[in-house]
């Protein structure tokens, strides 16, 4: 997709569609009666507002999130076509609504078999250009990705070129670096979903880590993959008692680095990311229904490699690790069996109770040894229980951490990613959920608090180092489309992910 900038006035552009954002901007009235929406056009081009007046005037337009409004013709303007998309209250506009107009526009318009658009940067309400202009991009890759790959009658249809206007005010290289900023962002989370998108027998571990060898090459990032051999000798046991089940897709495990020179010897960022390329819950078997699902068990260990990939092309000054530990969980003669006793790299013993609570093994391995290699303050990313989709829904991912400060510090970069997430408890009440008769830990807290006993069994692992655990089981994959994204695999939490690390560099 090509991106270009303009500074021509929106009316005065020629273009097959102009997409201009629309509010409403009527306050709630005191006795509480239904009040009719007062539209607010989020342009100062008056041609347009004079265009799209009696449009208005009809109360067809309602300025609700994500409404969208097709006016052919407009009178007075160059574009062929005026597309007016809701953006919600003016009071709770805000970057993220800027984000997802775009991404539903672009939907909207490729729908149409059209080629290209233009949008009006809403720089308005509290947001610059240049934040708006990055936003865009950022929603206009979510909006172009779509899943089907495999249906032979494929309609590969894309938008080859959109125009960001915006008023020569806006400062030309704050402009093109807010496009260059979100491409970047919005390539990564489309990388990320790629590797999701494909199923368990298209993506194994060694696939997985041949794509990420890949991109690391093509940004120039350092990747080492190690096979069962090296995980075995690092006495990784704990990763390794779900790889053994599954002799013939080997284990692999990834490992990204990104060390700029002249960086801070401190901090070192660890992303650790669960990589289970098909869950089929081992032994300890999942039912058949929505088993299909579990080809998505890789997104964690998929945000990291997409998150890498844009922190290489960002050149932001921290070093970063990134681990991903990639296996199938598979039931096999070889497969651990309920009642294992397995010994973790970091020499903790752990009683196997469920071997469908694979994903923390994988991770008190990956977050131990992203220890071992200098990490100083951990990240991990994993679809690791049904217990938080319970508790949160599809709406947030779950975040856990043992220190308020490193979470406080992630938690501001949510509001630039827009990836919504909420804080759930890692107590020391919960620990004895976790407590075993014959070894240090059990693998499964049971039923009850299970997203919470997930992340204890993690904590076991990360010592006194600023761990985030991020739980997105729920969000990972869109079980339905939204006017901004495709059903599928959401990207999410790679935004977020490189947010943060953009708030480490202290330069930028
Ligand atoms: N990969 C699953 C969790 C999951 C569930 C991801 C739904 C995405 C959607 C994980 O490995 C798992 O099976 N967790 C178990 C843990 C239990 C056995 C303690 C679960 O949540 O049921
Ligand atoms: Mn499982
Ligand atoms: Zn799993």
């Amino acid at each position: 997709m090509k991106i270009v900038l303009s500074t021509t006035n929106p009316s005065q552009l020629d273009t097959e569609c102009l997409v201009v954002a629309v509010v409403d901007a009527a306050e709630k009235s005191d006795n509480g009666a239904n009040d009719k929406p007062q539209i607010q056009l989020l342009t100062d081009d008056a041609a347009i507002s004079a265009a799209a007046a009696d449009l208005i005037a009809s109360g067809e337009v309602t300025g609700k999130a994500m409404e969208s409004t097709l006016l052919h013709r407009p009178a007075g303007l160059k574009a062929k076509r005026l597309l007016l998309i809701g953006g919600g209250k003016a009071k709770n506009f805000a970057a993220s609504e800027v984000r997802k107009i775009a991404g539903a526009a672009l939907r909207a318009i490729k729908g149409k078999d059209l080629k290209s658009f233009a949008i009006v940067a809403p720089a308005t309400l509290g947001i610059s250009a240049a934040e708006a202009a990055k936003v865009i991009v950022e929603g206009a890759y979510v909006g172009s990705f779509d899943p089907d790959y495999y249906k032979s009658d494929r309609k590969l249809q894309s938008i080859d070129e959109l125009t960001i206007v915006a008023p020569p005010s806006s400062g030309e290289k704050q402009m093109q670096a807010a496009i260059e900023t979100g491409t970047i962002i919005g390539e990564a989370q489309n990388f990320t979903r790629d590797l999701v998108n494909e199923p368990g027998n298209r993506m194994t571990p060694t696939i997985l880590a041949d794509r990420a060898k890949k991109m690391a090459g093509e940004v120039g990032l350092k990747c080492e993959v190690l096979g069962p051999d090296k995980i075995k000798e690092l006495k990784m046991g704990a990763f390794w008692s779900v790889a053994q089940g599954s002799p013939d897709e080997p284990a692999r495990l990834i490992v990204m680095r990104y060390e700029p020179a002249g960086a801070p010897e401190k901090p070192v960022l660890g992303l650790v990311g669960k990589g289970i390329t098909f869950d089929s819950g081992g032994i300890s078997i999942k039912p058949s229904d929505g088993m299909e699902k579990m080809k998505y068990d890789m997104a964690g260990g998929a945000g990291m490699i997409g998150a890498m990939r844009a922190i290489a092309q960002l050149k932001p000054n921290v070093r970063v690790i990134g681990i991903v530990c990639a296996t199938e969980n598979m039931p096999s003669g070889t497969a651990q069996k309920p009642g294992d006793v397995q010994i973790a790299m970091s020499g903790k013993s752990i009683e196997i109770i469920n071997t469908d609570a694979e994903g923390r093994l994988v991770l008190a391995d990956g977050l131990h040894y992203a220890k071992q290699l200098g990490a100083t303050h951990l990240i991990d990313a994993a679809t690791l229980t049904g217990a938080c989709v319970v508790a949160l829904g599809m709406i947030n991912a779950g975040i856990f951490s043992n220190d308020d400060k490193f979470y406080e510090s992630f938690n501001a970069s949510l509001q630039a990613s827009g990836e919504k997430m909420w804080r759930l408890p890692v107590e020391d009440d919960y620990r004895e959920m976790i407590k075993s008769s014959i070894a240090d830990i059990v693998n499964s807290g049971g039923r009850w608090g299970g997203a919470v006993t997930a992340a204890m069994f993690l904590k076991e692992f990360v010592g006194d180092t600023p761990w985030i655990h991020l739980d997105i089981a729920g969000v990972a994959w869109m079980e339905e489309a939204k006017p901004w994204i495709a059903k599928g695999p959401s990207g999410i939490p790679v935004r977020s992910l490189v947010e943060f690390v953009r708030s480490l560099d202290s330069n930028s």
